[in-house]
């Protein structure tokens, strides 16, 4: 095992999808094996833009808690803990604040493009301004030293190297080490819609867990190729999501090439074509669908493993703070 520290989450804000399936959970139970990992379920984070909707948000975190354990995250090899009962991300969320200035904040893209998306406009909060900040805390109060992310979140990375940079000038200090991103190798999925990422706010997202009849129907109303009107015509394969998927998600790669071929000839339905790409997502999504609900028999059995892994986070996260302490002089009664 390497000492790498692996630190990855999710906000709580509805069930993973696909994309994050292919983006980050298959990741994940690959690096549980590999390095020591923690996840983050970001309560918090995801109250920054849902304040108003506490409801939600607690709903959301047993929901991705069943999404992980569903996909093989193990609880044994990874530690998975929820944000908000971690005070000391707080606390170091506030020391950071301090070295980071609100031009800089402000320039930040991935929180630019947000910002203008979630339309805030004149009343942004600050709390939501402030967020890379709050992340660059979940990173180094377990001392992570990796983080798998989604392209549209290096800025992050970019920003929490600044933080940790000057922090460890400002107080002297070797406590925090330069993190890297990892980036996964699959592009990101677009939605059934293709629109180009898959999420829930477009509302083109299929669910991990998503019903037999639901992930039918999607794959049913997948965009294909507009000027594909009759069967014998020939078909096109770029910006058809079917292909994309296939792509992606069947391992058959000859019988993808042949149905390809075959497509843009001419005499391939999008109706047979969409049939054989339901049974390929069934063939992944059944077995994941029928763990997460053997999992959701017995939340109470879930929640003990968050608390679980939030306490073993804990007693890193307070490890971690003495030292941050230390070299900001504030260990008074030392
Ligand atoms: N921002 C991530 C998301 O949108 C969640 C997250 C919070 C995170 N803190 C993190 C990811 C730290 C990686 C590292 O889902």
């Amino acid at each position: 095992m390497s000492n790498e520290v692996v630190l990855t989450g999710d906000r709580p804000t509805g069930p993973l999808h696909l994309g994050h399936y292919v983006g980050s959970l298959l990741n994940r139970v690959k690096f549980q094996e590999e390095y020591k990992q923690y996840i983050l379920i970001a309560d918090v984070q995801a109250l920054t833009d849902n304040y108003d909707n506490p409801q939600k948000v607690r709903d959301n975190v047993l929901q991705v808690a069943l999404d992980y354990l569903a996909v093989g995250i193990d609880p044994n090899k990874s530690t998975i803990f929820i944000q908000s009962l971690i005070p000391q991300i707080a606390e170091l969320t506030v020391f950071y604040m301090n070295l980071v200035t609100l031009n800089r904040l402000k320039r930040n893209p991935t929180v630019k493009t947000e910002i203008i998306q979630k339309g805030f406009g004149e009343s942004l909060p600050v709390g939501f301004l402030v967020y890379p900040i709050s992340q660059a805390a979940d990173i180094t109060i377990v001392q992570g030293t990796l983080v798998p992310v989604g392209e549209d979140q290096l800025p992050m990375i970019e920003q929490a190297n600044e933080i940790i940079r000057s922090f460890n000038n400002i107080y002297k200090t070797e406590v925090f080490s330069n993190i890297r991103a990892i980036i996964p190798e699959v592009p990101r999925l677009s939605g059934i819609d293709g629109k180009a990422k898959m999420s829930k706010s477009l509302g083109n997202a299929i669910y991990l867990s998503d019903s037999s009849d639901d992930l039918r129907k999607k794959v049913m109303s997948m965009y294909t190729d507009s000027g594909h009107l009759r069967v014998e015509d020939p078909g096109k394969i770029e910006g058809n999501v079917v292909f994309t998927y296939l792509d992606v998600f069947d391992i058959d790669k000859v019988k993808v090439a042949q149905l390809k071929e075959h497509y843009q000839k001419g005499g391939l339905g999008d109706v047979v074509l969409k049939k054989y790409l339901f049974e390929v997502l069934e063939n992944i999504i059944s077995p994941i669908r029928q763990k997460r609900q053997e999992f959701a028999k017995d939340p109470s059995y879930v929640m003990e493993i968050l608390k679980k892994g939030t306490q073993t986070t804990l007693e890193t996260a307070e490890n971690t703070m003495s030292k941050v302490r230390q070299a900001m002089k504030l260990n008074y009664f030392d």
